[in-house]
C-alpha cells in the first residue's frame, strides 16, 4: 500500500509545497492531514506564484486528486475563496474533495484566537489569528461543528446555537465584547453550502480504495515537527499533529500504509512567533538579514518577518527520528551561497557546560542552551542552475554530505531555486 508523507523538520516554511508539487505528480490523491489556513504554500510553475493555504499542493496536477482530510481545520470563506482563485488560473477546482468530518473554523474561533492573545500579553503565542487553537480547542471538547453539519440546516443550527451559548458567555462576561448572533452565523455559514456540497465526500474511503488498487496517495502536513502538538516547543506550537503519525488521525490510515516518509530541511533554520530558537540570529546580524532578504523569509499569508539562524542538525536528527523519515530534502540552498563559511549546530551547551546530543526534553533547558557549532566552507557561487550532483561546487556537496553523515538518512533532493526544475535529484548509493 504506497502511501507517502511529506513533512517540514522545522518550525515550517520548509518549502514543502514546492516538494509536494514535485512528488504528486506520480500520486492519485494528494490529502492534506491537519492544520487549516494558517499554512501558507506558494508553489512557482512557468513563472507563475500560486499561494495555497487549505488546498494541497497536488490540485496543480489535473490527474491528482486534492484532498482536505478530516483532520484539517475549515474556514469555508477562505477555502471558497481559494477555489476562485485557481479557477481564475484555469485551474479545474471540482475536483478537490473535502471531509465530510473536517471542522469548521466558525467566526468565534477567529474572535477568541485574537482575543486570548491579546490577553496572553507578553507572553503571546504568537498565533496566525486565523482560529487554528479554538477550534481543534472545541473539537476536543466535542462542541464542534463539522462540514458535513453544513448539509443539515436544522443540526447546524441547534449545534451553533448550543455552541453559542458557551461562546457568548465568554465573549462578554470574560472578554467584555459583545456577543455574535446565531442567525446572522447560519446565514453566512448555510450560504456557502450551494458551492460546497459537490466537493463534500468520504474522503477515508477515497483514500483506501486509491491505497487498495496500488496507487500512490501523498499526504501532505502543514507546519512543521517542532509546531506538533505533542512533539513541538509546546505552548509555542500550533493545536495539530503535523508529524508523519499525525497521518493516522487526521486522513484515516494505519501506519502500515506509509512507505515513503520525505522531511523537509530548509538548508537554515526560521521561525514565526513565539518560543526557543537555539540557534537564531538576531536582528541585526550580518547573515541572518541576510538569510531572510535572500529567503524572501516573509510569512505567504500574514506578511510576518521570520526569525532564522544557522542549520540546527540536533534538531533535525531528533524530527527525522519523529517522522521516522525515510528521506530528505534540502530546500533554498541557494540562499547560503554568498557565505564564505557555514555553521552547522553539532550539540548544545548550557550555563553549567553540560552538553546536549539530543534535544532536551525540558522546556526551560532548551530556552537557555548554547549551539555548539560545526564551521563548514562556503562556496560563493551560484548554483542555481544545477541540474545534478555533480554540477554543485563541492562545498556544497560537502555540505549536503555532513547533514546526511550526522542525520544518518538519505538526501533525495536539494532546491536551488523557486522553479519546479531547480531541483536536484540526488540517487541512493547501490
Ligand atoms: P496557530 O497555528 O495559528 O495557532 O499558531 C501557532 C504557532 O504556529 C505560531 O507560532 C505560528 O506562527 C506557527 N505557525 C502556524 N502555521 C504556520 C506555518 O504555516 N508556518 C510557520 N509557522 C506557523
Amino acid at each position: 500500500m504506497p502511501g507517502a508523507v511529506i513533512v517540514g523538520t522545522q518550525w515550517g516554511d520548509e518549502g514543502k509545497g514546492r516538494f509536494t508539487d514535485y512528488l504528486a505528480k506520480e500520486a492519485s490523491l494528494c490529502v492534506r492531514y491537519q492544520g487549516g489556513h494558517n499554512a501558507g504554500h506558494t508553489l512557482v510553475v512557468d513563472g507563475e506564484v500560486f499561494k495555497l493555504q487549505l488546498v494541497p499542493s497536488g490540485v496543480l496536477y489535473p490527474w491528482v486528486v486534492p484532498v482536505i482530510g478530516n483532520g484539517v481545520v475549515v474556514d469555508p470563506a477562505v477555502l471558497l475563496a481559494e477555489l476562485d482563485m485557481l479557477e481564475s488560473k484555469g485551474i479545474d477546482s471540482r475536483r478537490i474533495r473535502v471531509s465530510g468530518n473536517a471542522h469548521l473554523i466558525m467566526p468565534y474561533h477567529h474572535e477568541l484566537d485574537r482575543l486570548t492573545e491579546r490577553y496572553l500579553g507578553k507572553n503571546k503565542l504568537g498565533t496566525t489569528k486565523r482560529g487554528i487553537g479554538p477550534t481543534y480547542a472545541d473539537k476536543a471538547m466535542r462542541v464542534g461543528l463539522r462540514i458535513q453539519d453544513l448539509l443539515d440546516p436544522k443540526i447546524f443550527r441547534e449545534k451553533l446555537d448550543l455552541a453559542l451559548r458557551e461562546k457568548n458567555g465568554m465573549l462578554t462576561k470574560v472578554y467584555n465584547r459583545l456577543p455574535m448572533d446565531a442567525g446572522e452565523i447560519a446565514e453566512q455559514y448555510l450560504g456557502y453550502v450551494d458551492r460546497l456540497a459537490p466537493l463534500i465526500d468520504d474522503t477515508v474511503h477515497l483514500v483506501h480504495e486509491a491505497l487498495d488498487v496500488g496507487q500512490w496517495v501523498l499526504f501532505e502536513s502543514a507546519q512543521a515537527t517542532y509546531l506538533d502538538l505533542d512533539h513541538g516547543t509546546y505552548p509555542f506550537v500550533t493545536s495539530s499533529n503535523p508529524v508523519a503519525g499525525g497521518v493516522g488521525a487526521g486522513a484515516g490510515v494505519g501506519p502500515r500504509a506509509i512507505e515513503r516518509i520525505t522531511g523537509i530541511v530548509k538548508a537554515y533554520v526560521t521561525r514565526v512567533g513565539s518560543g526557543p530558537f537555539p540557534t537564531e540570529l538576531f536582528e541585526g546580524d550580518e547573515v541572518g538579514d541576510l538569510l531572510v532578504e535572500r529567503g524572501r523569509e516573509f510569512g505567504t499569508n500574514t506578511g510576518r518577518k521570520r526569525r532564522a539562524g544557522w542549520l540546527d542538525l540536533v534538531m533535525l536528527k531528533h524530527a527525522t527520528r519523529l517522522n521516522t523519515c525515510t528521506e530528505l530534502a534540502i530546500t533554498k540552498l541557494d540562499v547560503l551561497s554568498p557565505l564564505p563559511e557555514l555553521k552547522v549546530c553539532v550539540a548544545y551547551e548550557d550555563d553549567s557546560g553540560a552538553r546536549y546530543d539530543h534535544v532536551p526534553y525540558h522546556q526551560s533547558v532548551l530556552h537557555k542552551v548554547r549551539p555548539i557549532y560545526e564551521t563548514l566552507p562556503g562556496w560563493q557561487v551560484d548554483v542555481e542552475r544545477a541540474e545534478r550532483i555533480e554540477d554543485l561546487p563541492a562545498a556544497a556537496r560537502e555540505y549536503v554530505r555532513f547533514i546526511e553523515q550526522y542525520t544518518g538518512v538519505h538526501v533525495s533532493f536539494v532546491s536551488v531555486g523557486p522553479a519546479r526544475d531547480q531541483t536536484v535529484v540526488l540517487p541512493r548509493a547501490a
